[in-house]
């Protein structure tokens, strides 16, 4: 079975434009689709990191990877480790960073995940299946959140990250249907927010926005992308490129604003004799619109047709 299939495969490597020799990261590894075409082209004597916080991504990426030997260095981490795993390898400096958000196939397809409601399994949800105490800030599955989130709290997760217009009928029916029975799968949240969203309509699932903002509070994912951002773009040489694949808006609206606030230089008025805000630009956006997959591979790969690439370049 296949892993996953990667996204914009063509488009990050011409994106990223791989020097020979160069040192790149992929922060998001999963399968390595991405990792291998980028050490193919900055081979001999180019070299990856690869991170994932999951741990059978990490096992599937070395298996994919065996044929490049030590050219790569696979680390199962939260890409907001990114700073400590690259002090740990004694690395100061990149030449490019990828990221390829969201879920791996392999991850969404696993019943035993429960990242879909397709499929009957646990309402976990995590990216990784470490310990919980090592799991992000909450260490929570989406299981404990339903159990334990107020109403206002529920409402509020399924209304800012699935921008879910019904957010709040959905988390009250939530809060009386665990009076007497507990939530525990996939397919029972399923059946009660169809309950009250009725049927499926217009081809999208009306479960689809909240399994979509359980999985982004369970890993914290907004949080996470906005400060691995922050210290890949630290690492990157000058030159060096930072190409983020993105899955749905709230993602791609915070690549895009930190691009911007990041290729923005002082903002004083003109008429001041010297700056005082002290902004300096650190980007340069590659990418004014962002890079989406062509039609031949959207039919291919349906995943491939909400996927947005940005780039920006190191100055
Ligand atoms: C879309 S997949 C990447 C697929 C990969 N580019 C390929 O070609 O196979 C996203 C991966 O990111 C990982 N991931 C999600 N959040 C992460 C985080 N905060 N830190 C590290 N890895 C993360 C997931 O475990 C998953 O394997």
């Amino acid at each position: 079975m296949t892993y996953h299939t990667p996204v914009l495969i063509k488009e990050v490597v011409n994106q990223l434009q791989p020097r020979r020799g160069g040192l790149y990261v992929d922060c998001t590894v999963g399968g390595a689709g991405h990792a291998r075409e980028v050490l193919r082209a900055c081979g001999p004597e180019g070299q990856l990191v690869g991170l994932d916080w999951d741990e059978e991504a990490i096992a599937a990426s070395r298996e994919r990877l065996v044929e490049f030997g030590a050219r790569v260095q696979l680390v199962r981490a939260n890409y907001v480790e990114l700073e400590k795993v690259l002090m740990s390898l004694r690395v100061t400096a990149v030449d490019g960073v990828v990221f390829d958000l969201g879920v791996s196939s392999r991850q969404f397809d696993e019943p035993g995940r429960g990242f879909s409601f397709q499929r009957e399994g646990p309402l976990d949800m995590r990216m990784s299946r470490q310990p919980r105490e090592s799991h992000g800030e909450r260490g929570a599955t989406a299981q404990d959140i339903l159990r334990t989130a107020g109403l206002d709290e529920l409402a509020r997760i399924f209304r800012v990250y699935g921008e879910e217009r019904r957010a709040r009928a959905i988390a009250r029916e939530i809060v009386a249907e665990r009076e007497h029975t507990p939530l525990e799968t996939t397919t029972q949240l399923a059946r009660l927010v169809e309950s009250v969203l009725g049927p499926k309509h217009g081809g999208i699932h009306p479960a689809t926005r909240v399994f979509q903002a359980l999985r982004i509070a369970v890993n914290d994912e907004l949080g996470n992308l906005k400060r691995g951002l922050e210290t890949a773009t630290q690492f990157l040489k000058s030159d060096g490129r930072i190409a983020v694949i993105s899955f749905h808006s709230l993602e791609d609206r915070i690549v895009k604003r930190f691009f911007v606030e990041k290729s923005t230089g002082c903002t004083c008025p003109t008429d001041l004799p010297a700056c005082a805000c002290g902004r300096k630009e650190t980007l340069r956006i590659v990418t004014r619109k962002p890079i989406t997959a062509g039609e031949v591979e959207v039919r291919n790969n349906p995943r491939a047709r909400s996927a947005k690439l940005r780039v920006a370049e190191k100055l």
